[in-house]
């Protein structure tokens, strides 16, 4: 694990350099004494991905909103949208679904099988409420049952060795004979633990049950082979870690599965354009609908290339690591601050408590979302307040600078 003064070498010191010429570009994080650090609620955009955004509207209208000549740039984009994502997960554009958010991927993938009175889908008890207020609905509609798998039990287990064998097993623990699909996040919202999504998905498919996984936290912060992985579906927004416009997410649907799926909700982007109608197109087009803010979509890639310019995935996760790893250590060298997790991070997720028994100022004495908003308000900290775990959670992106850490600390050090 690195420490506070490794930051100090030399390398590493002309790193928060380059950060801050290219931070530059993000308006937000110009903002004099501000420190954000809820990139897993939602990223900063580029300055180049804003003027995209309006250029693009701009010339939708020039071209003729209707026009043949905008038909055809809406498509192209839409092309080279989904060739982008692609690439970031080394799989074909053929397999990618462009969707607004996760949850409407998470919907697309949890209401795509054949689901019948007594089927059984198992989620962790750390999901989403969008996502569990989704398998409810599933339960209403078809009779099924929908079981919980007690991952906050393992909230110290890493993503890697023995521990990691442990999260597959208790997985494995809670399927039933008619268990047919597993419903899981890579990375827990609420704790930045991250699951062995490939082993997991092995093991699921071992026993002929399909994996889909809410990416919200992961797309932008692993490196990721989705063909490796073999997740099933695999749904994420590009609105957080990879900061781009609010509005734009996409699926993943794994090759293999996609005559065995069927969508709830569809449109004219499904079809063929041939009668007799339906006639659906064999790719991720199948599960989109209609009319789409194509003027959205190049800020999405400009934002994809801003990641990929300052450093490869690798790179950009092994900095997040190090920095939520710095934040963690020396969040637990407060006395009054329990941090949720015992192991260092493995995601930008620190989660953390103001310990009110040990603590005696006014501030420590009040619910963690009044300390969030004081923390926005009075000091310009962004960060969130969480229901369950009762906690204040920081995220930390390949954007966030050594001091937005000491700023954060030295507010945290002052609620002793
Ligand atoms: C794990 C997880 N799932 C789903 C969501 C909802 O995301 P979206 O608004 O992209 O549907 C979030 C957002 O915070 C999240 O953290």
């Amino acid at each position: 694990m690195i420490s506070s003064a490794a930051f100090s070498d030399t390398l590493e010191r002309d790193r928060e350099l380059d950060l801050f010429a290219h931070r530059s570009h993000f308006p937000a994080l110009e903002v004099k004494n501000r420190s954000y650090f809820n990139f897993g609620g939602q990223g900063v955009l580029c300055r180049a991905a804003l003027d995209a955004i309006a250029r693009n509207f701009q010339h939708i209208e020039t071209q003729g909103s209707f026009s043949n000549a905008a038909g055809h740039w809406m498509m192209s984009e839409y092309n080279a949208t989904k060739v982008a994502i692609a690439q970031e997960f080394q799989v074909d554009p053929t397999t990618i679904t462009l969707t607004e958010n996760t949850t409407v991927g998470c919907n697309i993938a949890l209401w795509a099988i054949d689901w019948q009175q007594g089927d059984r889908l198992l989620l962790s008890d750390c999901e989403h409420p969008g996502i569990i207020a989704s398998a409810v609905q599933i339960q209403k509609r078809f009779g099924i049952e929908i079981d919980y798998f007690p991952l906050t039990n393992t909230h110290n287990a890493s993503a890697e060795g023995k521990s990691s064998e442990a999260v597959v097993e208790l997985l494995l623990q809670h399927l039933q004979p008619n268990t047919r699909m597993v419903m899981l996040s890579h990375i827990c919202w609420n704790t930045g633990q991250v699951l062995p999504l490939k082993a997991i998905a092995k093991a699921c498919h071992a026993r002929n049950v399909l994996v889909a996984v809410d990416a919200a936290q992961s797309v932008g912060v692993l490196p990721l082979n989705l063909d490796e992985i073999a997740a099933d579906f695999y749904a994420f927004t590009t609105h957080k870690w990879w900061c781009a416009p609010l509005g734009l997410g996409a699926l993943y649907i794994r090759p293999e599965i996609f005559d065995e799926i069927e969508p709830v909700f569809v449109g004219w982007r499904g079809l063929t354009g041939k009668t007799p109608i339906p006639q659906w197109r064999q790719d991720g087009a199948k599960f989109e609908v209609a009319s789409s803010t194509y003027a959205l979509y190049e800020a999405m890639r400009i934002a994809i290339a801003y990641a990929n310019n300052w450093g490869t995935q690798q790179q950009r996760y092994e900095r997040i690591c190090q920095l939520s790893q710095i934040l963690w250590q020396r969040l637990n060298d407060l006395p009054h601050i329990s941090c949720i997790r015992q192991l260092p991070p493995e995601s930008g997720l620190v989660s953390f408590r103001v310990d009110r028994e040990i603590s005696k100022s006014a501030i420590a004495q009040q619910s963690h979302s009044s300390i969030a908003q004081q923390l926005e308000s009075e000091h310009q900290i962004f960060i969130r307040a969480l229901p369950d775990p009762d906690c204040l959670r920081a995220s930390v992106h390949y954007l966030t600078s050594i001091s937005d850490i000491d700023r954060l600390i030295s507010i945290i050090e002052t609620f002793a």
